[in-house]
């Protein structure tokens, strides 16, 4: 069903059925050092959900003070890894845009790394609006592009290059936009940046050998117009990587 009402959900599940083990194997520990649950504002006993939960590391950090843990995918494959890896999660193939979840049921409704897979994502940010409770919170975390539409439209070409199921490459402001057209109010935002070496951002564990070439030879020509500031390390590239970090609750 899902696959019908959004094509690109085809390459979504493609890729990462494709890259299951190898991804949850490479993004273990990717967001140990952001604070998020401080950040969520978290109390003992919360009913946490992440929409595009995947192999469901960024829903293990809650595990200590949630009272359940629900894991929504599109990508069965993800969420098997996932449940394997975290025996406490309750798992939900479905697509963000058709959450399988009463009105109002959960406390924080999260979405880790997964917007710039979806070409529609106000629709996808408005269900997790509605799942919501009065006085939940939706917390949405990704990766940033420049707010200089050049750089972002050559990190895009890149990212495809990299991952053909990236659907976007948002700036701050973009994220901003789809929290407020999905009825939401911004309460607190952060920004993290961090250091990131190619080979393991694409890490051979994950990615075939020809795709790895293809985005050496971008970077090599058109890396600076990224705005992500490449730099060679001898055989390797290094560069800086934005994620930000966007607290919402009902307008
Ligand atoms: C880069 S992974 C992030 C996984 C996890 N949040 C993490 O950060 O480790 C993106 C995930 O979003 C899922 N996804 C993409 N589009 C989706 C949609 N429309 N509905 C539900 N999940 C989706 C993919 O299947 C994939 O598992």
């Amino acid at each position: 069903m899902s696959t019908e009402a959004e094509p690109h959900n085809r390459l979504v599940k493609d890729e990462f059925e494709r890259a299951a083990e190898g991804f949850a194997e490479r993004t273990a520990h990717r967001f140990d050092a952001l604070g998020v649950v401080e950040f969520s504002r978290l109390e003992q006993g919360e009913v946490v959900a992440e929409v595009g939960a995947g192999t469901g590391n960024f829903l293990a950090l809650f595990e200590k003070g949630a009272g359940l843990l629900v894991a929504l995918d599109l990508t069965p494959g993800m969420l098997q890894v996932g449940r394997r890896k975290h025996s406490v999660i309750e798992a939900v193939a479905c697509d963000g845009a058709a959450l399988p979840l009463r009105d109002r049921c959960i406390d924080l409704v999260c979405s880790a790394q997964a917007l710039h897979h979806m070409k529609k994502p106000v629709p996808v940010v408005a269900e997790m609006r509605r799942v919501a409770r009065d006085s939940g919170r939706v917390l949405i975390v990704d990766q940033l592009a420049p707010e200089r539409y050049e750089q972002a439209r050559a990190l895009y070409e890149l990212e495809v290059l990299r991952d053909p199921s990236h659907a976007a490459s948002r700036p701050a402001s973009a994220f901003r936009t789809i929290v407020l057209a999905a009825g939401l109010a911004i309460l607190d935002e952060r920004t993290v940046s961090q250091q990131t070496r190619f080979s393991e951002w694409m890490w051979p564990g994950e990615f075939p050998e020809e795709r790895i070439e293809t985005v050496r030879a971008f970077i090599a020509a058109r890396g600076h117009e990224t705005g992500k500031g490449f730099e060679r390390d001898d055989d390797d590239w290094v560069f800086t990587r934005q994620r930000i970090m966007l607290l919402a609750g009902r307008a």
